[in-house]
């Protein structure tokens, strides 16, 4: 593990040198960006980054620049040495965790890019510039890095379609693959926030993976909406943030006579933790 910019690129370049001399003239580098307190979510993206390239790359940074006032920045979970021995044990011993000063030498008010108007709805309308935050740091990290393919969870999805945007329109020429959100038996899908909830918020936080499971195999998007949106009126810990409806390849609101596929997202609040979700429908 290291937390320098220059080291993690000369370990890198060893890497791809070792790999040429050992008979591979392109070794593929794989980047897996995570904030640590990794869980089997995490685990999965690193054994799917595997199979993917010949060089993994994982990075443990809590971005300040994505969390916005009153958010959890300093409460975040941070469990550094767990993950890095996590990490060993699968064979991982690139391990890029810099310091907020090893990202931002000059604080956090320079440059930032920007991730446009699907950046500015649903999980960008309740946490104003968390997403130019996040593009800004992966920006970097792929500069820093140079990875031929990098991994995201779809359990961000609005992330993933940013990050694919991002990479497109910048001509980034880095493949953004998704890798399927993974779930606890009962179905709440793994987060590292998962931490915060209470026994009784766990239990009322089901509704969220209940409603999207409700709104499967509808006849139009506006009965997809009120199957989920009856779930999660019935669980009266739930304070909802939004359940949306959007099309796949733009991240737009469909109609609400959509048929075809379509991804439902929800964020609610559930005692004081936030939680979000989706799944993909194939209306109709
Ligand atoms: O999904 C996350 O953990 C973060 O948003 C990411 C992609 C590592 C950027 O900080």
């Amino acid at each position: 593990m290291t937390n320098s910019i220059d080291d993690i690129r000369s370990r890198i370049a060893d890497a791809k040198q070792g790999a040429i001399d050992n008979g591979n003239p392109r070794p593929r580098v794989v980047l897996v960006p995570t904030m640590g307190a990794l869980h089997a979510g995490h685990l999965a993206l690193v054994d799917e980054a595997a199979e993917l390239g010949d060089i993994v790359v994982v990075s443990i940074f809590v971005n300040p620049l994505q969390f916005g006032p009153g958010e959890d920045l300093d409460s975040y979970p941070r469990t550094l040495e767990q993950d890095v021995a996590q990490l060993a044990e699968r064979g991982v011993s690139l391990v890029f965790a810099p310091t907020a000063a090893e990202m931002y030498p000059d604080s956090n008010a320079g440059v930032r890019l920007t991730a446009g108007d699907i950046g500015a709805s649903l999980e960008g309308a309740t946490r104003p510039g968390h997403f130019d935050g996040m593009l800004t740091v992966v920006a970097k990290l792929f500069h820093i890095v140079g990875p031929d393919v990098a991994v995201f969870g779809e359990k961000d999805r609005q992330q993933l379609f940013l990050v694919k945007r991002m990479a497109k329109d910048l001509n980034f020429g880095v493949e953004v693959h998704g890798v399927e959100t993974v779930r606890a038996s009962d179905g709440l899908a793994l987060s590292s926030r998962n931490v915060y909830l209470e026994a009784s918020d766990r239990a009322a936080a089901l509704a969220l993976s209940a409603a999207l499971a409700a709104a499967a195999n509808s006849e139009s998007a506006a009965d997809a909406l009120d199957a989920a949106h009856a779930v999660l009126a019935a669980e009266p810990r739930i304070d909802l943030d939004y359940l949306a409806l959007v099309d796949p390849s733009s991240f737009a609101p469909v109609s609400p006579e959509h048929q075809g596929q379509a991804i439902m997202l929800v964020a609610a609040r559930v005692g004081s933790t936030r939680l979000i979700d989706n799944r993909t429908l194939s209306i109709g």
